[in-house]
């Protein structure tokens, strides 16, 4: 999708707004940064948080038959050869001879496409979109995709070269090495998806937590892939967390369960993580991977582009039936009551929790004009919010602090709250403004009299009275 000015920098002001209020930054930055790596600071780690604590409660707590773990990250290295990473975890890769810049391949073609059909060239877009389609269905996809760049002779984006290496597939995964001794038997890989470290525990897991089909197993933890490339902020990253849940079902029942899965998927984007449904889009797969029998993406309308939060797949016996093979266990469920025996089918919902992230700030992020300067709001859901509530003395005097400090230290044993007494309490509105937090008290020298306090509610600056012991049980209330 081409990118507007308006969407450039609305990117570029969430960017420095996310680096200003300590929500996520250039990793090492003081070394130069390392590409793709990025590290969520004091707000941004709580907003994690609490996206994946909506995900858990929702995914666990709530589905008696969803049982969580938290598996390592490194796993024996033949889970990634059952898997199928081994061999075809890879991105098709040229390389400029002439500037060194290594590209996607699919990408320059699909860049090259995009500028024929921003310069009016409409029919020969559509004869080149259909020859790379075609390429990308071919048996060689690595070959095809290289005579296709040859053919249309696509230069490089960068120096201008036609100076293309061939086509190359190069795998995603990190590997490492274990133990002292440096041969390939101690070859580790940091694992490219969590999903693996479900499918290997089915039956531990199935036992332990007394399981019956159909089940599921959920998992949050981090996923590292060797992304050539890299971009849009934390879009895009090399070490980034996904939250999976592997749900497992009798073979024949798996396009329902994937129908419940894929109604009840999107709807916690939109009831949990409040999302404008109108910027949630379903993207189908046309082409399917040979194992799967449906496959659907939740995109969401990104300012640089609609691209992909979620994959809800329904993936068959695939992954349990290769570790059966490779690790010679029997993966096969035996049902007490039918007495009927297979390898379960599986749907899977997979979601990155960082681009839920990018998504909740780019939903949440509205500019309002106070004054002739734009004011931002966070128009977080409270439940999500880093912090819930601000507390403010109106002044530094005639007692006002110490009633505000009592309230605060009242409140934060139960809610992440911020006690601010600097600068005028428009500028400490808007401190909490603009990083989302829902609710601002302030006591004031009403409050000295008659013990009730300033509740000032974000998104409308509505005010209203409310008394100091109700405090408590309102926020309660709002965050429940
Ligand atoms: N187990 C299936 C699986 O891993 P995927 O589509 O490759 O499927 C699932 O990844 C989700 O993980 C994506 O929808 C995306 O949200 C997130 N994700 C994948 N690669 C990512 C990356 N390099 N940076 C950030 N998030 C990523």
């Amino acid at each position: 999708m081409s990118k507007t000015d308006t969407s450039e920098k609305l990117m570029e002001k969430i960017v420095s707004l996310c680096k200003r209020r300590g929500f996520v930054f250039q990793s090492s930055e003081i070394y130069g940064g390392l590409g793709a790596c990025y590290d969520y600071g004091p707000l941004g780690v709580e907003l994690k948080n609490n996206i994946k604590t909506a995900w858990w409660n929702a995914m666990t707590r709530e589905h008696e038959n969803i049982a969580g773990i938290d598996a390592a990250i490194m796993m024996h290295p033949k889970t990634w050869e059952a898997s199928g990473h081994v061999q075809s975890f890879s991105d098709p890769m040229i390389d400029d001879k002439t500037s060194k810049i290594r590209y996607r391949a699919d990408h320059l073609i699909e860049g090259y496409i995009k500028q024929l059909e921003k310069k009016g060239k409409t029919e020969e877009a559509k004869r080149v979109n259909d020859e790379f389609v075609k390429a990308q269905n071919s048996d060689d996809m690595t070959k095809a995709l290289y005579e296709l760049i040859i053919k249309e002779q696509i230069k490089s984006p960068d120096s201008g070269a036609f100076n293309w290496t061939e086509v190359r597939q190069f795998n995603l995964m990190f590997s490492t090495k274990l133990g002292a001794v440096a041969d390939e038997a101690g070859i580790v890989y940091l694992r490219p998806e969590t999903a693996q470290g479900i499918f290997v525990n089915f039956h531990t897991v199935r036992e332990s937590a007394r399981m019956k089909i159909p089940f599921g197993i959920a998992q949050i933890g981090k996923a590292f892939r060797n992304e050539i490339v890299k971009g849009n902020f934390i879009f895009r990253m090399i070490e980034f967390e996904q939250m999976e849940m592997q749900y497992f079902v009798k073979p024949g029942t798996q396009l329902d369960a994937f129908e419940m899965w894929k109604e009840t998927r999107m709807n916690w984007h939109i009831e949990r993580l409040g999302i404008k449904p109108e910027n949630l889009v379903w993207y189908q797969h046309e082409k399917l991977a040979h194992y799967a029998d449906a496959a659907f993406d939740i995109k969401y309308k990104f300012p640089f582009g609609t691209e992909e939060i979620e994959g809800i797949h329904s993936r068959t016996d695939f992954d349990l039936r290769r570790h059966q093979e490779y690790s010679g266990k029997n993966m096969m469920y035996s049902d007490t009551e039918t007495k009927e025996k297979y390898i379960p089918y599986v749907i899977e919902t997979s979601s990155g929790c960082d681009r839920n992230f990018l998504m909740v700030l780019c939903d949440a992020y509205t500019e309002q004009i106070e004054d002739g300067e734009p004011h931002v709001i966070l128009k977080l859901k409270p439940e999500l919010a880093p912090v819930k509530a601000g507390i403010f003395p109106l002044t530094k005097k005639d007692g006002l602090p110490e009633i505000a400090e009592k309230l605060y230290h009242d409140l934060k044993r139960h809610f992440k709250v911020q006690y601010d007494d600097a600068g005028s309490i428009g500028k400490r509105y808007y401190r909490q403004d603009e990083t989302g937090t829902p609710f601002c008290f302030t006591i004031d020298h009403d409050t000295l009299n008659d013990q009730t306090v300033t509740v000032r509610y974000r998104d409308t600056g509505n005010q209203e009275r409310l008394n100091l012991s109700q405090v408590k049980a309102f926020l309660t209330e709002k965050l429940s």
